[in-house]
């Protein structure tokens, strides 16, 4: 089985969680499986070991997963976009809206004080929310955006479509 078709079958749909009507896409079987999460690592790796990549910029807290293995598969660093409170020193924030409540992302003043091509990863790309929120922290510095990366994208929804408005180009390994 080829490394996409891998992946896909090991994401559970998980229908009316968290609230009625939302189908949660569920990682927890990928992770699991040593042959799948490999592949998600590999998909990604193929995408971006020629590309110069210096750091990968990670959400909180399931895009760190991802983030932290491609990080050390291509050789790079690893910088974190957290939830409120939870990075010291003097932070950037912004506020988001998500397919299910209301959150905000912090970076640190302290990262991409030089010029730096950077993939930003999470696991599931939904209203674009999150990313946008994180491009936006990116552009605040000298992060060179190279693209967003995610394991899931959800076609019904518009995120891909809000991200490429903002002149975000975005890779997906499954939809
Ligand atoms: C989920 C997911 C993405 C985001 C996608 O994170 O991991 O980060 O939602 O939604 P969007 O495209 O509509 O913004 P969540 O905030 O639920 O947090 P978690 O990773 O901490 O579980
Ligand atoms: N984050 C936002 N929407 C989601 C969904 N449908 N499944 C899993 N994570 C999500």
């Amino acid at each position: 089985m080829d490394l996409i078709n891998t992946i896909r079958d090991s994401i559970r749909a998980i229908p009316d969680y968290p609230k009625p009507g939302i189908i949660f896409r569920d990682i927890s079987p990928l992770l699991q499986s040593a042959t799948a999460f490999n592949a998600t690592i590999e998909a990604f790796a193929q995408r971006y070991e020629a590309e110069g990549i210096d750091q990968i910029a990670a959400v909180e807290a399931r895009g760190f997963i991802f983030g932290a293995a491609l990080a050390q598969r291509l050789g790079c660093g690893l910088t974190l976009l957290r939830k409120p409170g939870k990075l010291p020193g003097p932070v950037v924030t912004e506020r988001y809206a998500l397919e299910y409540g209301e959150d905000s992302l912090e970076l640190q003043e302290t990262a991409f004080t030089q010029p730096q091509r950077v993939v930003l990863i999470d696991d599931l790309l939904a209203t674009g929310g999150t990313v946008a929120a994180a491009a936006k922290l990116l552009s605040r510095t000298q992060a060179e955006l190279v693209e967003a990366a995610f394991v899931i994208t959800l076609d019904d929804l518009p995120g891909e479509q809000k991200l490429r408005e903002l002149g975000i180009s975005c890779y997906t390994l499954c939809r």
